[in-house]
C-alpha cells in the first residue's frame, strides 16, 4: 500500500495522468530505490533497512541445451526461485543488495571442477522512450547490456568483473569506473547476500535516470553453474529517487497490465499446443527435434510481455541471438585447425537472407488477430512460473 501511493504520487508529480497500466506495471516490476547520503558500503550495513525489499522471481535459463547433462536436467526444473532486492541512491552512487537461499557455500578455489556462487546486475547500455529493451540472456547484437558480476573465491575474498555484452558468450571487459562490492553467505540462514555500488554516472554509463531497466542472474557453484548456466529474472525497473519519470518510456515498458493487452491464458495454451510445438519444446510437451528452437518453458519468468508479443508477432525484431559458438558445433563433422568442430545448421535461430539483417526461422504471426495473440501472450506468461507466484497481469486491477 506504501508503495503503491509512493508511486502514485510520483506519477502525478511527473505530469502524467496516473494510468492504471503505469501503475500496475511499477507496483508488480517496479524496485523502488531509497534515498540516503551515502550509500550502506557492507553487505550487512544497518542502513540496508531502510530499503524497501523486493521479491523477484528467478529461473533457469532453459533456452538452449548444454553439453551437460547435470545441467540440462536442472534446466529443465519447473520450480523458479527468487532473489530479495534491495536498492539505495546517494547523490552520486547507486546501490543494489541482493539476497538468495544457497544452501551450501560454494567458492571458487582454482580447480577447474570447483564453481564458485556468484551474482550479476545487468542494465541496458541505451535505454528511454524508444528503445527496446535488450534481449535478457547478456544483450544482443541491436542493444548491449552492461553486466556487473561478483563470484565467490578461495579465503573469503571475491572478484568483481564489469562486461558489455551483446549476446551469448560476447563479454566484453569494459572501462565502467570503479566498483564497490561485496559477498558474505550466513550459515544461520543460508542466504547469501551480495552488494554492487557503482557510479551513477560512469564515464560510459549513466544510470542517474528515473526508470532504470535491471535484471538479475545467479549462479550456483554446487550445480555446477557457470557462463549460460544460471538462474535469471526478466527485465524490472529500478525507480530512482527525486526523479521524475518519462511518462512515454512508462507507457511503452507498462504493455501487458493495460485493460485488453493480455488476453484468456487457457484459450492461448490451445492455440500454442496446436501451432507452436512443431518446432518449441515445453517442458515434456513437444516433439521437435531438441535446439530446433528455444525451449519455452520458462519463458513466462524470462520475458516482459511486450517482447513476447514481438516474439510472436514480429521475431526477426525480438531475436534470440546467435548462441555460443559451442552450441552450434556439428560433432559428427571434423575437427578444423583449432580443434572445433564445423557449425552445424541444426540450432541456428536465425539465418542472414542477403538484407543484411538476421532473419529469424520462424514464421511470424503478425497476421494474426489481435485477441487471439493477447490469448497466446497470456498463455506464454504463465510458463515458469510456480502456482504460488501468478503474473500480475493488468486482467485484476
Ligand atoms: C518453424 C518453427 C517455429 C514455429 C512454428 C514457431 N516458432 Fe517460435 N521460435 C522459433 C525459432 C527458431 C525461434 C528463435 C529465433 C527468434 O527469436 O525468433 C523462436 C522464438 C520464439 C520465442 C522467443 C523465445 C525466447 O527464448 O526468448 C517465443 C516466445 C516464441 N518463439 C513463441 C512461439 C509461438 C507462441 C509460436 C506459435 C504461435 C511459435 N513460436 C511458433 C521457431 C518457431
Amino acid at each position: 500500500m506504501k508503495m503503491h501511493s509512493t508511486l502514485l504520487a510520483l506519477a502525478i508529480h511527473a505530469g502524467a495522468a496516473a494510468s492504471p497500466a503505469t501503475d500496475r506495471f511499477l507496483a508488480a516490476d517496479g524496485i523502488v530505490v531509497g534515498s540516503a547520503p551515502a550509500v550502506p558500503a557492507t553487505v550487512d550495513d544497518a542502513g540496508w533497512a531502510s530499503a524497501m525489499a523486493t521479491s523477484v522471481v528467478v529461473a533457469p535459463q532453459s533456452t538452449v541445451t548444454l553439453n551437460d547433462k547435470g545441467a540440462n536436467a536442472f534446466r529443465q526444473s519447473p520450480a523458479p526461485g527468487n532473489v530479495v532486492v534491495r536498492a539505495i541512491a546517494s547523490p552520486t552512487e547507486l546501490g543494489v543488495l541482493l539476497e538468495w537461499d544457497d544452501a551450501t557455500e560454494n567458492r571458487f578455489v582454482g580447480e577447474t571442477d570447483s564453481y564458485g556462487d556468484s551474482a550479476a546486475i545487468e542494465m541496458p547500455v541505451a535505454f528511454g522512450a524508444g528503445q527496446r529493451l535488450p534481449y535478457i540472456g547478456m544483450g544482443d547484437a541491436g542493444s548491449h547490456v552492461v553486466v556487473h558480476m561478483v563470484r565467490a573465491m578461495d579465503q573469503g575474498k571475491v572478484t568483481t568483473r564489469h562486461a558489455v555484452a551483446a549476446g551469448f558468450g560476447s563479454l566484453t571487459a569494459a572501462p565502467l569506473g570503479w566498483m564497490k562490492t561485496g559477498m558474505a553467505w550466513q550459515p544461520k540462514t543460508k542466504r547469501w547476500r551480495a552488494l554492487f555500488v557503482r557510479p551513477l554516472k560512469a564515464p560510459e554509463h549513466s544510470v542517474d535516470a528515473a526508470i532504470v531497466p535491471i535484471a538479475f542472474a545467479l549462479w550456483d557453484g554446487a550445480r555446477d553453474q557457470r557462463g549460460g548456466n544460471k538462474v535469471l529474472s526478466a527485465w524490472h525497473v529500478l525507480r530512482l529517487p527525486g526523479r521524475a519519470p518519462d511518462a512515454t518510456y512508462v507507457a511503452e515498458l507498462a504493455f501487458g497490465y493495460g485493460d485488453g493487452d493480455v488476453g484468456d491464458a487457457a484459450r492461448g495454451q490451445a492455440m500454442v499446443e496446436a501451432i507452436c510445438l512443431s518446432c518449441h519444446r515445453i517442458g515434456a510437451k513437444g516433439y521437435s527435434p531438441p535446439d530446433l528452437a528455444p525451449e519455452l518453458t520458462n519463458v513466462g519468468v524470462l520475458s516482459s510481455y511486450s517482447y513476447l508479443r514481438d516474439s510472436v508477432m514480429t521475431p526477426s525484431a525480438a531475436l534470440v541471438p546467435n548462441l555460443n559458438v559451442n552450441r552450434h558445433q556439428d560433432r559428427t563433422k571434423p575437427k578444423d585447425d583449432n580443434g572445433a568442430h564445423a557449425h552445424g545448421s541444426l540450432g541456428a535461430f536465425a539465418v542472414n537472407d542477403g538484407s543484411g539483417t538476421a532473419q529469424s526461422v520462424m514464421p511470424g504471426f503478425g497476421a494474426m488477430p489481435k485477441e487471439q495473440v493477447a490469448d497466446i501472450v497470456a498463455y506464454l506468461k504463465t510458463l515458469g512460473r510456480a502456482p504460488s507466484s501468478p503474473p500480475s497481469p493488468g486482467a485484476t486491477p
